[in-house]
């Protein structure tokens, strides 16, 4: 896909912030507020698979999960087709929740254990009166083949604890499909799965994009998946969008000190201790800087004491299509360290 054209969303994030108030040790209110979510804009473009990507606590989840209508934002606008998601009401609610489905990492979650696998995956046709009878069970059949469930008549009578984990994440992504949505957010659909079902999943998830221009939010750990599937992706810390751009661009050429970090502590086959960054995420904290700076400076191995702890990058455009939150992204790398600045008052 040529990343320079940009066709109009298909669904679009405006500033959207969400912040839970923990219950603190009483269990009564007092706790810490934890921003899960900080004025995120994005936007997804039909067809595209588009990565969400980032360590764990960082929003990937609480992102889906508004974007499916399963939280609310406390700031911001969500926009599918031209249409603001707040201003929805009655068909036009049920349309969008039609349109919009999520998969999850663990099947169990969305597979009722005593549900037999047809009456699951026709669920949603039944709640939304689409049918009869036998053009359920036809179009459930059918959809069962195309998640690789061959022949669907063995599998349609069964329930979940007879099939293996990637059978059931087959099974939870037929039932999302059903419905024909126009997005499909996937969180850490493999994330327990081996490798070999893991790269069967992606193989679903590829063709359903291509036989239905599903747009595709992949929420993942996996700078590999991400590399592998995605057009595009998002790079996410502690409810800050830190880099953003196509995948390829993202993970040969980072540019955010955190994206380099992840991708230095992605494992690898070899000796990690030469890779300059590696330490980065397993370094003690520095102590906060405050609401003010960049989100990712306590743990940045080149912020500059004076401009990083004081003042929140902005993300902004590196070349047509790659953003980046760091006041120093555009310095090029040093070829010893593999900084992107040099180290500055740290004092
Ligand atoms: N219902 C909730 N109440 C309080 N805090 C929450 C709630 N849901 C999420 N959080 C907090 O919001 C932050 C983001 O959580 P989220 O589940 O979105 O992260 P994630 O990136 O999906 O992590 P993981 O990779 O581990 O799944 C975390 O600090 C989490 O503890
Ligand atoms: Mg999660």
């Amino acid at each position: 896909m040529d990343q320079t054209l940009s066709p109009a969303p298909i669904l679009e994030l405006r500033g959207i912030s969400k912040h839970y108030r923990s219950r603190g040790r009483s269990g009564r209110g007092g706790g810490q507020d934890v921003v899960a979510l900080d004025q995120i804009s994005l936007d997804f473009r039909p067809a595209e698979i588009f990565g969400l990507v980032g360590e764990s606590g960082s929003g990937k989840t609480t992102c889906g999960r508004l974007i499916v209508g399963l939280e609310k934002a406390d700031q911001g606008e969500m926009v599918l087709q031209g249409r603001s998601y707040g201003t929805l009401k009655g068909q036009a609610l049920r349309d969008y929740r039609r349109q919009v489905q999520i998969i999850f990492q663990d099947p169990y979650q969305s597979l009722n254990p005593q549900i037999s696998i047809l009456d699951s995956v026709a669920e949603p046709l039944v709640t939304n009166r689409i049918g009869d009878g036998k053009s359920r069970l036809e179009k459930v059949l059918a959809t069962l083949k195309a998640v690789g469930l061959a022949p669907p008549e063995d599998y349609a009578y069964r329930f979940p604890h007879q099939l293996s984990g990637g059978q059931r994440q087959r099974v939870a992504i037929a039932r999302a499909m059903i419905l024909g949505p126009k997005v499909l957010v996937a969180d850490e659909p493999t994330s327990m799965l081996d490798a070999s079902y893991s790269a069967q999943i992606f193989d679903i998830l590829l063709e359903v994009r291509q036989r239905l221009d599903t747009t595709i939010i992949l929420i993942t750990h996996s700078l590999a998946a991400a590399r592998y599937l995605c057009d595009r992706i998002a790079v996410i810390y502690r409810g800050h969008l830190m880099e953003v751009g196509p995948a390829e661009t993202i993970i040969s050429n980072p540019r955010h000190p955190y994206t380099q970090a992840l991708i230095d502590a992605t494992p690898k086959f070899g000796d990690c201790a030469s890779l300059p960054r590696y330490g980065t995420l397993v370094s003690p904290e520095r102590p906060a800087s405050g609401a003010a700076g960049c989100a990712f400076f306590r743990r940045c191995g080149l912020a500059h004491l004076a401009r990083c702890a004081r003042q929140a990058p902005e993300l902004r455009p590196l070349t047509p299509g790659h953003l980046v939150a760091c006041h120093y992204s555009e310095e090029s790398p040093d070829p010893e360290t593999g900084a992107t600045c040099r180290l500055g008052g740290m004092s």
